[in-house]
Formats: structure tokens, sequence, C-alpha cells
């Protein structure tokens, strides 16, 4: 197993290009297996979860092919109507192919994920959402076995259109639902539905397909089901999450540096907090760049995790990480998965001051020199990507362990931060 080794304490000064946005990419690739031919997505990033998708994807049936940055997925024939256990409890995005199997097959077998690193995340809105359509959804020997009907009570045919209100909006799930419905006969209404971007993006290239959504960007969607689907040509957004991490890296390092190839637009609530602690941020077109005016000092600001546009819960533990630098005390509140707080464990290893309780964290800031290099160990995601910070505002040197967790969602990290002038390499543990 390799690990991250950092040697922080250097302010980090440059440009830094963002990739495509794996949570993007994931339901894009899901949605190929909607209409039979070849589909070309572009601007994927090569990253351990889109490789899973894509195996999975050849699994059913698809051909795959990457060149570049391009994927070329081939969906004419689709052999199998599974998404096996291997594969779903590596990644819980395979639950994405669960809508369109069925959509296109007329019945599909899941595994049903289990609970992970941040909390139990049920898929219970997913299936009840595809009950409205007319599906029939049992669990079975940990799978979600859902086959379609009609209302003459056939199996195996054309999914109906219906009306499905989600408890809390979900984004997986808002995109099966999407996914299930453009294929179904007659209308589909989705109310309080996910509006994270990368919906936006899926629903651009299913109406590129032919599919006939309305609604777009709001919590309300329309789908007007249509008889077949044309193969897709469709570029994957700008990863919101990668851009924000780094910015996040770049200021709590002290250094001044820009995004490039990002979308401004999908991080309207971290630009107005990174601009609320004190770091100088200005928004170009597809840029965002960060620095200093005067002195080198992050004021302590409170966050709240909430669904899109709201600050969101992918970036909850880097914003953690600069408030560790800061000067007050900060409470950071988690609203959308309920044990999301890995990473404080791992930061405290590194002498920051955090207590929690429940879903509150108060971090007491230490100043932009407070954190000492330690060694740490990944849990998930994102919480990888906080010590990846921290240990680059650190004097001394981290190493991060179980860097696995990080290459399912940053593409050539090392490399990008290197070239900010980072000292950051992988070793063999
Ligand atoms: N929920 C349910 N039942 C469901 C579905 C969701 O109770 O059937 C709950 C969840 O437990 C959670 C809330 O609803 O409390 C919202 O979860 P959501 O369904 O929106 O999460 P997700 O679709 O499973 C996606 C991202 C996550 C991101 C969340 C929230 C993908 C592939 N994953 O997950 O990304 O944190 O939305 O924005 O899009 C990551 O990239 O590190 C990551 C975890």
């Amino acid at each position: 197993m390799e690990k991250l080794v950092i040697e922080g304490g250097t302010p980090l000064y440059g440009d830094i290009r963002v990739s495509g946005a794996k949570n993007a990419a994931l339901p894009l690739m899901a949605a190929t297996l909607l209409a039979p031919g070849e589909h070309i997505l572009r601007n994927v990033p090569n990253l351990r979860d889109t490789r899973t998708m894509g195996r999975l994807l050849e699994y059913l049936g698809a051909s795959v092919r990457r060149e570049g940055d391009t994927l070329f997925i081939d969906t004419t024939n689709l052999t199998a109507d599974d998404a096996p256990y291997e594969m779903v409890k590596t990644m819980r995005a395979s639950v994405l192919v669960l809508g369109p199997l069925l959509a296109r097959l007329g019945r599909t077998r899941v595994s049903l994920p289990g609970g992970c690193a941040i909390g139990e995340r049920p898929v219970n809105f997913h299936t009840a959402g595809l009950q409205q359509l007319g599906a029939k959804c049992r669990i079975e020997n940990g799978y979600i076995e859902a086959e379609s009907g009609n209302l003459r009570g056939e199996r195996g045919g054309r999914l109906q259109g219906g009306t499905v209100y989600f408890d809390m909006p979900t984004v997986t799930g808002t995109e099966n639902l999407l996914m299930a419905a453009v294929l179904a006969d007659g209308k589909t209404v989705l109310k309080n539905a996910a509006r994270e971007p990368e919906i936006g993006n899926l629903i651009d290239m299913l109406e590129g397909m032919g599919a006939k959504i309305s609604g777009s960007g709001s919590d309300t969607l329309e789908i007007e089901g249509v008889a077949e689907l044309a193969p897709a040509d469709c570029t994957i957004i700008p990863d919101r999450i990668e851009a924000g991490t780094y910015l996040i890296a770049i200021a709590a390092s002290g250094g001044a540096g820009r995004v490039t190839h990002c979308a401004p637009a999908h991080l309207p609530s971290l630009v107005e907090k990174l601009r609320q602690s004190g770091i100088a941020v200005a928004v170009e077109e597809d840029t965002i760049a960060v620095g200093w005016e005067g002195e080198r000092e992050v004021a302590s600001v409170d966050i709240k995790t909430r669904p899109y546009p709201g600050y969101p819960t992918d970036l909850q533990a880097q914003f953690m990480a600069l408030m560790t630098l800061s000067n007050g005390v900060s409470t950071i509140h988690e609203t959308i998965f309920e044990n999301r707080f890995m990473h404080v464990a791992e930061l405290r290893r590194m002498g920051a001051k955090i207590k929690t309780d429940g879903r509150f964290a108060v971090v007491t800031g230490l100043g932009m020199k407070g954190l000492r290099g330690a060694p740490v160990m990944a849990t998930d995601l994102r919480a990888s990507s906080s010590l990846v910070i921290a240990g680059l505002a650190a004097s001394g040197r981290t190493d991060i362990s179980r860097i696995y967790h990080l290459e399912r969602g940053y593409e050539n990290l090392v490399d990008k931060l290197s070239g900010l002038g980072a000292k950051v390499w992988k070793e063999e543990e």
C-alpha cells in the first residue's frame, strides 16, 4: 500500500487546472445504458471511481475505451442486468445503474450498498421513487430486485410516469429517477429534487439524447417520457469540489494562486465563506484566484452544510482544516451525513483543537503556524483531502496512509500540488 508524504510549511503559488467532476462523470456514464449505440463523454477524470464505473459497464456488456480524457462507451449489446456486490461495495455510486437498467431492460438486480465511513446512507428514496413509476422493488439476499410493469399488471414492460416527492433532496436518487423517467410512458414530476450542478449536467446529456425535461436547476423536474433515446456526445462539467479543495489548500498554505478551467457559479457558498475568513478571492469567467491582502490571518467563520446551493458537505472537512488555522472559534454543523467527522481525530493528531457533539464541531483556531506534521490515516475521500490541506499548512512532515481514498476522487493530486511548489510525494508503506 502507498502513503502520501507531505513536507509542509511551504506557501503554494501558481495555477492549477481542475479536472472533470467525478460526481457528474459517474451518473453520465450510467446514463449511456439508456440508449444502444456509441456514446462520447468528454472531460472524464481518470479516477479509481470512474474506472470502477467503466468496469461495471463492461460487466453489463458495454465496451469502454478511453482516449485522453474522452470515453467512448458502446452500449449496443447488454449481456447482464445486474450490479454485483463486488462492484457496489467498492463504490456506492454503482447504484446509479438501477434507474437506467430498469428503464432499458424492464428489470434489474443491484446489490444493496451498505453503510459507509460517513453514514448509513440508505437508498429507500430511490426504491420508493421507482415504485411511484410502477416498478416492483424488493430486497432479496442483499440485492434490490426491481421490475417494471404497467397498470394492466404486465411485468417487464415500460415504466409509467408518476409523481415522486423526495422527503429530502437526494443527489443520486434524483439522478436515478430522472434516468428511469425519460423512457417511461407519460409524464413524471419529481418534487423536492436535488439541484446540484451535476444533475444539470445529466439533464443536458439526456436532452441531447432526445429526452424531454423541464425545470433544470429547480427543485421540481418534469419529464415527458419518450419512446427511445439516441447516443450522447456530452462534456463533463468541472469538478467544483476539487476546485474548492485546491482553493482552500492554497489559502491555508499562506500562498496565492488560481484555480483554472472551473465553473465559479457552482461554488457560491465557498467563495462567500473564504471572503468572510479574510481571504482575497477574485472570480473571473472560468477562474477563481485566492490570495492575501495584508496580514495572513484567517478569521473564524461558521459553516452549516446544506443541499446545493448551500455549503457542500463534500467541502466540510477541508474547511475545517482551514479553521484549525484561524484566530478564533468556529462552529461547523454537518446536516447531510450523520458521521462525517472522521477527520477530526486525525486533525487532532496534528495539534488541532476540535470538540464534537453529534453533528456539531467546534474548532478553536491555532493561528496560521499552529499545526504540526504527524502520521495520520485517511478514512474517506473528503476526510483525506482535509488531511492533505492540514499537512501542507503544518510545519514538518505528515504521512497520510491509505491514500487509495484520495485516488477515488482527485486526478493527479501529487503532480497538481507539486506544480504549485508543494513538497509532496508517494512512498510505499
Ligand atoms: N438519503 C436517504 N435515503 C435515500 C437517499 C439519501 O435517507 O434513499 C439521505 C442520506 O443518508 C443523506 C441525504 O439523504 O443524509 C443526502 O444524500 P444523497 O442521496 O444526496 O447522497 P448521495 O447521492 O448518496 C452524493 C454524492 C456524495 C455527496 C452527496 C451529498 C455522488 C456519486 N455522491 O451522494 O459525494 O456527499 O451526494 O451532496 O454524487 C463524495 O464525492 O465524496 C461524496 C460522498
